[in-house]
């Protein structure tokens, strides 16, 4: 009997030695060994066994870093999956892996700001150039392609706007002209989707967000298929890009109910995308609409969706949208998302950096907002008294 995944994160990484439902907190630098014989025996398993979890000195990880990997891992259905401290520490690690001076990269136009800032600013003063496309029109892609070209990071979907692109069709345009390929999966986590299996070389979530679950850890994992394992494995070593034990344990915790999570997450926001659907001054950004293409994009490649979406909102009047967002009584009012509480967040320039497809109008806002765990009546109701301010 083949058990599926939802039973595999209940039961999966039990500590049968010391007969605890959890894997224990191993924290170490140094690692004792028995002799230097065991030293040497243990390094030439590693070297023979990369993905094996053998490791002779804390910065690889310990048992309770390996454990979150492997079952990452199988949640990706991918080669190997690295952890690192952060989700952003996880971009940078996808990044640096791949690119060297003189290389180009071709970014989604929305990506998260910092990614945004990292290639745009930061890797341009090591020779290493970013052109952006439209994810709107995948021709701003192919055309943007040059014999330089070594990464296409997407970002699906796109922070602030909430494009859905042709996944399938980004991976043939790769393929066709041997670039590498990279996704930033946090939205959708591969509970939704499994880009690996899709044909993406790289796979990033910030395990911030719906991994932990509880807003209260940082980290992140970036998936990898067999032919860029040894690219991420050399840069891993050399940045000490690696996540701690102690938040590693707090992930795989998240984890067991990453399942319930985000099926309530996806129930909760369809039910409050259905009421701001009627509303004429929100345009909604989430896959909602039937025969929006976003909604085509969406249901083409992933299983379900999560809390977060955007809200263009138009009104004559600024001040009124900000304080649409100040009226509300449920949502916390910050960054990140993916823990099981709502948020909502004004998005200004300092949250969308320098958008280069991204024509708002001057009457229209963008509002980010994560729909948590709490009973969707109540945000719904909520949301109607502070859209009264809206005008
Ligand atoms: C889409 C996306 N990717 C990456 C990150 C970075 O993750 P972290 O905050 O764990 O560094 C974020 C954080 O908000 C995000 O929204």
């Amino acid at each position: 009997m083949k058990n599926s995944f939802k039973t595999f994160l209940k039961h999966t990484a039990k500590d049968f030695h010391n007969q605890s439902v959890n894997p224990p907190v191993v924290r170490a630098s140094t690692i004792i060994f028995k002799s230097m014989k065991h030293i040497r025996n243990t390094q030439s398993k590693a070297k023979k066994n990369p993905t094996g979890g053998h490791y002779d000195y804390g910065r690889q990880g310990t048992s309770t870093t390996h454990i979150l990997q492997k079952i990452l891992t199988k949640l990706e259905e991918s080669y190997h999956v690295f952890t690192t401290p952060t989700g952003f520490g996880a971009v940078f690690l996808a990044i640096f892996s791949v690119t060297r001076p003189g290389d180009e990269i071709i970014i989604a136009d929305p990506v998260y700001m910092p990614t945004r800032l990292l290639t745009e600013n930061f890797l341009k003063e090591f020779n290493i150039k970013t052109i952006f496309y439209d994810p709107k029109n995948l021709k701003t892609l192919e055309q943007n392609i040059t014999k330089k070209t070594k990464l296409i990071f997407v970002e699906n979907p796109g922070s602030n706007t909430f494009d859905f692109q042709d996944l399938g069709k980004i991976i043939s345009i790769a393929k066709k002209n041997k670039i590498l390929t990279a996704i930033d999966n946090t939205w959708g986590t591969p509970y939704f989707l499994k880009p690996i299996s899709i044909g993406f070389d790289m796979s990033i979530v910030s395990a911030t967000k719906y991994y932990s679950g509880h807003s209260d850890v940082m980290g992140g994992s970036l998936a990898v298929n067999q032919k860029v394992f040894k690219y991420v494995e050399k840069a891993q070593k050399i940045t000490g890009l690696r996540l701690g034990p102690d938040d590693a344990y707090l992930i795989t915790r998240g984890l067991r109910t990453l399942d319930v999570r985000l099926d309530k997450h996806y129930d909760n926001a369809m039910k409050v995308a259905a009421f701001l659907s009627k509303n004429k001054k929100v345009k909604l950004l989430y896959p909602y609409k039937k025969r929006s293409q976003n909604y085509k994009m969406w249901k083409k490649y992933y299983s379900g969706a999560s809390g977060l979406m955007g809200l263009m909102i138009k009104a004559k009047n600024k001040k009124s949208v900000i304080k649409f967002v100040n009226s509300l009584k449920l949502f916390g009012y910050g960054y990140s998302w993916g823990g099981f509480e709502s948020l909502a967040l004004h998005q200004g320039k300092s949250e969308r950096g320098n958008r280069k497809y991204l024509n708002l109008n001057k009457n229209e806002r963008l509002v980010r907002l994560h729909i948590g765990l709490e009973d969707s009546t109540d945000l719904i109701a909520d949301l109607k008294q502070a859209l009264k301010h809206v005008k």
